[in-house]
């Protein structure tokens, strides 16, 4: 049987099935589940749930739909700011995907189509990834005159290594599955959304086999290695509220949203 949470969520659901598997969907499939500022909220209350709820023993985090896992923090939102609610917006989203890379049971993103921008740095601080065969992968957020904000700067850097990251990140290509799983990004590439799903619960069910808090150690464990680049994500956000200071992040945004080439000034 599988139950919704008492919680009420506005762009999310969270079902719990019988084995203990929190599913969370990311709902606003109109928009490619763009990850607005209500939508952050809501995964915040989720995690809150996850980390609270001792029925919960797993999470399998996912987006509504075929198309999208998350096609981005939402430009529209982002097209608003001003120096120091960047900043604000920033680290409101790392905050959020701290508690999804801290939880202490096991996160799996399965990623059923595009992750993009903050879609792709919330797929990044899942514990582990299971992507269908066309989801596609990438940071472009300099084509909108900005850089990653949620962490992405830092977490696909620890994924992926220098070199590559920066090469996607300024030229903001989008991976393929097979090519993510080739760099080491995400853990499995499948074939369908069944098979998604199938593969991300047999994963968790065999890790639920274990001891709990072993589980809960190993993570925490392996995320201290990445501890020391805590500055890092305060560089990020510093650069992010920066960068909203600039035309070129204006101009980027409103060129998508108006659905045109940006012509940015470099100022
Ligand atoms: N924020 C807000 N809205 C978004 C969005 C985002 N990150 N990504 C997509 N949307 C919206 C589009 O504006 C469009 O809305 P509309 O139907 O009201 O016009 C709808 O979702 C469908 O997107 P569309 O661009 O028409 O789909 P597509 O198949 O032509 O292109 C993408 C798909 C993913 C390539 C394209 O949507 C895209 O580039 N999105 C932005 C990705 C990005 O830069 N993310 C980083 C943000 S920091």
């Amino acid at each position: 049987m599988v139950t919704a949470t008492r919680i009420a969520y506005n762009n999310i659901s969270l079902e719990v099935d019988e084995e203990g598997i929190a599913l969370i969907t990311i709902r606003r499939a109109a928009k490619l589940n763009a990850l607005n500022t209500e939508t952050l909220e809501d995964l915040r209350k989720a995690m809150y749930e996850v980390y609270e709820n001792a029925e919960i023993k797993s999470v399998i985090i996912t987006g509504e739909g075929t198309k999208a896992f998350a096609a981005g923090a939402d430009i529209s939102e982002l097209a608003e700011l001003d120096e120091v609610s960047a900043k604000k917006y920033s680290q409101n989203g790392q905050d959020v995907y701290a508690m999804v890379e801290n939880c202490r049971k096991p996160v799996i993103g399965a990623i059923n189509g595009y992750a993009l921008g903050g879609g792709c740095e919330l797929a990044l601080a899942c514990h582990m990834r299971v992507a269908v065969e066309n989801a596609k992968f990438g940071l472009p957020e300099v084509k909108l005159g900005t850089l990653p904000g949620f962490g992405g700067t830092q977490r696909l850097t620890q994924s992926i290594g220098k070199a590559k990251t920066l090469e996607l990140i300024m030229t903001g290509d989008m991976l393929s599955a097979q090519e993510a799983k080739e760099l080491g990004l995400i853990n499995y590439v499948v074939t369908s959304h069944e098979e998604m799903m199938s593969k991300s619960r047999e994963m968790l069910l065999k890790i639920a086999s274990s001891g709990p808090v072993a589980i809960a150690m190993v993570i925490n464990s392996v995320n201290t290695v990445y501890s020391t680049f805590e500055r890092g994500y305060q560089k990020e956000a510093q650069f992010f509220g920066a960068s909203a200071k600039t035309h070129d992040f204006h101009e980027g945004m409103r060129a998508f949203l108006e659905k045109r080439k940006p012509a940015f000034q470099g100022k």
